[in-house]
């Protein structure tokens, strides 16, 4: 441990511990401005030179030493900081009182207060450029630009889209886009982080600009007229009594600006974020604390809420009239619902209605709606959204390793030293999790294997990209694994110690050698066999999967061979290891825990065992039905077969997102009694008979769990639109109606009855989620939780993992002469699914209006395609119309099509194949036939989308070029007369 004396006092640094670090946490003060702890040293600012040992030092680019003697306010060090603040300042016009950046966190602002700048040496020069204000989301100043380079080196190396440089040789430097583009017809995928990290106003986000200041909204000419009033003062004044009215004019925000942490609403990482609000208007989110994301988001999270304040928001219940709806009162609907399904339970009896979960609502919400459906009902008919992608995936832990979770957390991602990625799409699907593999991978030295279908922005980063035929994953998984054991290379130690079931597995491995690997699947022996061999020596392997694997046929027994193969590779039980099916929807992994499933209650306890029935039933005070219900699946089959009747939905754009959407279409239509509660009109409402307006996320209380296990709480950053309802509200008013009497008051005490009933969840509560706090389940009583799980066990009664066997069958609905193209489907970084939310925010519009179907080049040429050609897709299920794209994204005779359409969605396509375990659809098995249309319009994607952009990858923002430069000389060489007011 060494010890370092910081003007004077002798301080305790950590392990490597950086002296700026070291300074801020013992209470001393440098000025720093480029250094933000996440993006580490920058070293282009210079404001944070200390005097160590007699010599001046970056702080923030210095580990502690021991026995180091540090000043921070020698008259070298205090001179250095000026001079260096002063060149800060030359590139900067200070007019905080009426800047909308002056929130009382502006670096620049504080840096000016704290060094006791009165009269800038080096006046301010303009830059020779144009205010940039081509993104739809934020805008770029060069005047106000102080070239820290904080926004370069997290586009650089956080976020790693690689877009951000500064052209430090050029006599005006600036920050470029793609080396010198605009913002919008770069490659910029609005992440945001650059305009996270800046630390004053030259990026911003749109929402703020003349929002957030009391003066900031004025026209620009007057607001012209005021910056030169207050630069007009300041040779008379200095800057002491500028910043004196600046504050008092920041202070009176604080009064009229909220800023609540939330979750993020869209995928599963798990991102968490204050939102700044002025009334109802978003000013911004400001990610800096969580647990999962730090500073980090994608544009969904960052800039994707259009649809919080959106004019065609359901505010009222609607009833059914005939082909018409009627606004209703939330008493007659209410009561309209309760008396059909009351009547329809006794005349058909309670499995004649189900239940489905949103995996957009809260954890409480989940579990109010599967209690709903088995105290108040009884029917164990409940199930969510997880069905058509995690099912698998958690089936295939569930038989192997005990937990339906991931195995560890974010961080062991990045520790990992190889990364497998399989049928995962994650720079656009988890976006920020793609983050900390593409920065490990660029930084770290970390090796990427990526298999799937298209050519996406991992597989064209990975060290090794295989691209087997549709379906057949499982093929070479197996064939790795006996390679492996049949080469010593199996982790035997591992296997013989915390691993059942070896003899019979090898036993079942017998078909699956590489010869037959490589025929089935079409990829080269020798490439398996490189991919053997560099698992064999990666010391932590991480095996990420997502829908690729899962909505297959096979998608269970997919997800086991994963499983078995880092068990043979013994990459369990180690930070770094482990399996991480990245889970699609916010709070998929929550809808699951807190037990809408048609076979377990909360915490993955068996509706069919007694013991667990019992507790429930002493908990709830009712007794409870005991066999399994339908799942989502199966209820679709039940109403065309006159058995299911009546059906609730909260939250799910069912009637598009299932497989074989006319099927399903068909099915809502022939229901008695269908409730369909949402924020929007979607779809669905359209079969329903009664639509309940439920509240979006920002506007209520609760938590989700995201893919890494992790509970975290939201909180309320608006309060519900009038005439909306918290959907726990909602579902409480329904049980309440049908004869319950549930009083629940806040989410809170839902979350202690889950607690009190679940022993996954015994230690969770409220309190120990506050603020930013999070608990990755299983949680024991005293509320220790797991990050990383099985370091001790594997959760079986003897603590052991299970080889499990499984065998080849292959996908279904084959291309064959009349359908001759494999049709792939996903997701796309800007919409989230289908795009109900996220079309409601203008910008992700303008970047993407529209689906279309992605071609390959040579497929193009053969059938005489152009991006823009109409083409009509039709499969053994139905048709659609789109344009195309034609990009080499996509090889040969494979189509790839978006889910981001409500009018031609993909699923129309789409069959009812599903895997025989868990009945997730079998969505990417889907063969087509294109017919070319006349008809030629505009390529869907347009010119200002991302894709067209070209990145310019270098190491972060290269400070040493900006050292080389002729008029650079560090500060400090001599003192230099800068007047203060100290
Ligand atoms: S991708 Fe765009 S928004 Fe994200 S950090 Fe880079 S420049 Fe900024
Ligand atoms: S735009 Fe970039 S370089 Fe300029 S001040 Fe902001 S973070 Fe620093
Ligand atoms: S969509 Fe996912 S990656 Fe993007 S901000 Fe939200 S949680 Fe994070
Ligand atoms: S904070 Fe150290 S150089 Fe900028």
């Amino acid at each position: 441990m060494a010890k370092a004396a910081i003007d004077g006092i002798v301080q305790e640094a950590r392990p490597d511990e950086l002296l700026i670090d070291l300074i801020n946490r013992t209470g001393a003060s440098v000025p720093h401005v480029c250094y933000h702890p996440q993006l580490g040293p920058v070293q282009t600012c210079d404001t944070c030179m200390v005097e160590v040992n007699g010599r001046l030092v970056r702080a923030c680019a210095t580990e502690v030493a021991d026995g180091m003697k540090v000043s921070t306010k020698s008259a070298k060090a205090s001179a250095a900081q000026v001079e260096a603040f002063d060149r800060i300042l030359s590139n900067h016009l200070l007019y905080c009182t009426v800047c909308d950046n002056n929130n009382g966190n502006c670096t620049v602002h504080n840096t000016t207060k704290m060094l006791a700048i009165e009269h800038q040496r080096i006046p301010f020069r303009s830059k020779p450029y144009e205010v940039d204000n081509t993104n739809p989301f934020y805008r770029y100043d060069p005047d106000q630009c102080i070239l820290c380079g904080r926004c370069v080196e997290a586009c650089q190396n956080v976020e790693v889209n690689e877009t951000l440089s500064i052209n430090w040789e050029d006599p005006n430097p600036r920050v470029l886009w793609d080396g010198g583009s605009t913002i919008g017809e770069s490659s910029c995928v609005s992440c945001g982080h650059c305009v996270t990290v800046c630390p004053c106003n030259a990026l911003m986000e749109k929402s703020m600009l003349g929002h957030a200041g009391f003066l900031t909204s004025l026209k620009k000419s007057a607001l012209s007229g005021m910056i030169d009033v207050v630069k007009g003062v300041e040779p008379e004044t200095g800057y002491g009594s500028i910043l004196q009215v600046s504050e008092a004019e920041s202070a009176m925000r604080e009064h009229r600006i909220r800023k609540t942490k939330t979750v993020c609403t869209y995928c599963g990482v798990g991102c968490t974020f204050d939102v700044w609000t002025k009334d109802r208007h978003i000013l911004k989110v400001a990610p800096e604390h969580g647990p999962a994301n730090g500073i980090s988001t994608c544009v969904k999270g960052k800039f994707g809420w259009g649809h919080i304040n959106s004019e065609d928001r359901l505010t009222t219940p609607l009833i059914r009239e005939g082909d018409k709806f009627c606004q209703a009162s939330w008493d007659e609907a209410l009561s309209l619902v309760a008396s059909k399904l009351s009547v329809l339970k006794t005349k058909n009896g309670p499995d004649s209605i189900a239940f489905i979960s949103s995996s957009k609502c809260t954890n409480e919400e989940s579990y109010l709606m599967q209690k709903l459906a088995r105290a108040v009902v009884g029917t164990n008919n409940v199930d969510n959204c997880s069905r058509y992608c995690q099912s698998p995936a958690t089936q295939g832990l569930f038989r192997t390793v005990g937990y339906g979770g991931d195995s560890g957390s974010i961080s062991d991602m990045e520790k990992a030293d190889l990364v497998l990625i399989i049928g995962s799409n994650t720079a656009e699907s988890h976006p920020v999790i793609a983050t900390r593999v593409k920065s490990a991978h660029k930084l770290d030295g970390q090796k990427l294997i990526v298999s799937d279908l298209r050519e996406h922005e991992m597989a064209r980063r990975a060290d090794l990209f295989l691209h087997p035929k549709p379906g057949t994953d499982l093929f070479w998984l197996n064939a790795i694994s006996r390679y492996l054991l049949d080469n010593g290379l199996a982790h035997t130690k591992f296997l013989d110690q915390w691993v059942n079931g070896l003899d019979e597995y090898r036993k079942s491995l017998e078909p699956f050698t590489m010869q037959a690997a490589s025929r089935i699947c079409g990829v080269p022996e020798e490439t398996l066999n490189t991919v053997a061999h560099i698992i064999a020596d990666a010391k932590a392997m991480c095996i990420l999967w997502a829908m690729g694997v899962t909505q297959h046929t096979q998608g269970s027994d997919t997800s086991t061979a994963i499983s078995n193969l880092l068990l043979v590779s013994g990459n369990y039980m180690r930070p770094g290891t482990g399996a991480y099916p990245l889970r699609g929807h916010n709070n998929v992994q929550g809808a699951s825990d807190h037990g809408s499933m048609p076979n377990m209650l909360p915490g993955y306890q068996s509706v069919t065992d007694p013991d667990v029935r019992s507790r429930f039933e002493t908990g709830w005070k009712v007794k409870l039905p005991s066999t399994k219900g339908l799942d989502n699946h199966q209820m679709v089959e039940a109403i065309h077969g006159g058995k299911l009747k009546a059906m609730y939905l909260i939250g799910e754009e069912m009637s598009i997102v299932d497989s074989n959407a006319n099927y399903v279409g068909d099915a809502f239509a022939k229901l008695d009694f269908f409730v369909v509660q949402d924020i929007f009109f979607s779809n669905t409402c359209r079969y329903a008979d009664v639509v309940l307006p439920g509240a979006p996320s920002l506007e209520k209380e609760g938590t989700f769990t995201s893919t890494e296990r992790r509970i975290q709480r939201l909180y309320e950053v608006l309060p519900p639109l009038e005439g909306c309802r918290p959907d726990w509200k909602i579902v409480q008013d329904v049980a309440n109606q049908l004869g319950a009497s549930w009083q629940y008051q806040h989410p809170s005490e839902v979350m202690d009855e889950i607690a009190s009933l679940t022993p996954m969840f015994a230690g969770v509560n409220y309190e120990r989620l506050a603020g930013y706090k999070s608990l990755q389940w299983p949680v024991a009583a005293d509320g220790t939780d797991e990050p990383l799980l099985y370091t001790k066990r594997f959760a079986f009664p003897d603590g052991k993992a299970r080889l499990f066997p499984v065998s080849w069958i292959g996908p279904t609905d084959q291309p064959d002469a009349q359908f001759d193209l494999h049709l792939n489907n996903g997701r796309l970084l800007e919409h989230f699914h289908e795009g109900n939310l996220t079309y409601r925010t203008e910008g992700i519009r303008e970047k993407i209006p529209d689906t279309f179907v992605e071609v390959s080049p040579e497929l193009a040429e053969e059938r005489g395609i152009q991006s823009g050609t109409w083409v009509q897709l039709v499969s053994r299920y139905g048709q659609v119309r789109v344009r195309a794209v034609v990009t080499d994204r996509v090889h040969g005779r494979e189509l790839y099509m978006p889910m981001n359409s409500v009018e031609s969605p993909v699923n129309r396509l789409t069959s009812s194949h599903t895997d025989p375990v868990t009945n997730t659809p079998a969505y990417k098995e889907t063969s087509v036939h294109m017919n070319v249309l006349a008809e030629v319009g505009e390529n869907p994607l347009p010119r200002k989308n991302s894709r067209f952009g070209h990145p310019t990858p270098q190491n972060g923002v290269e400070v040493e070029r900006k050292w080389k430069r002729p008029d650079y000389a560090p500060p400090g060489n001599g003192l230099v007369q800068i007047q203060t007011n100290k």
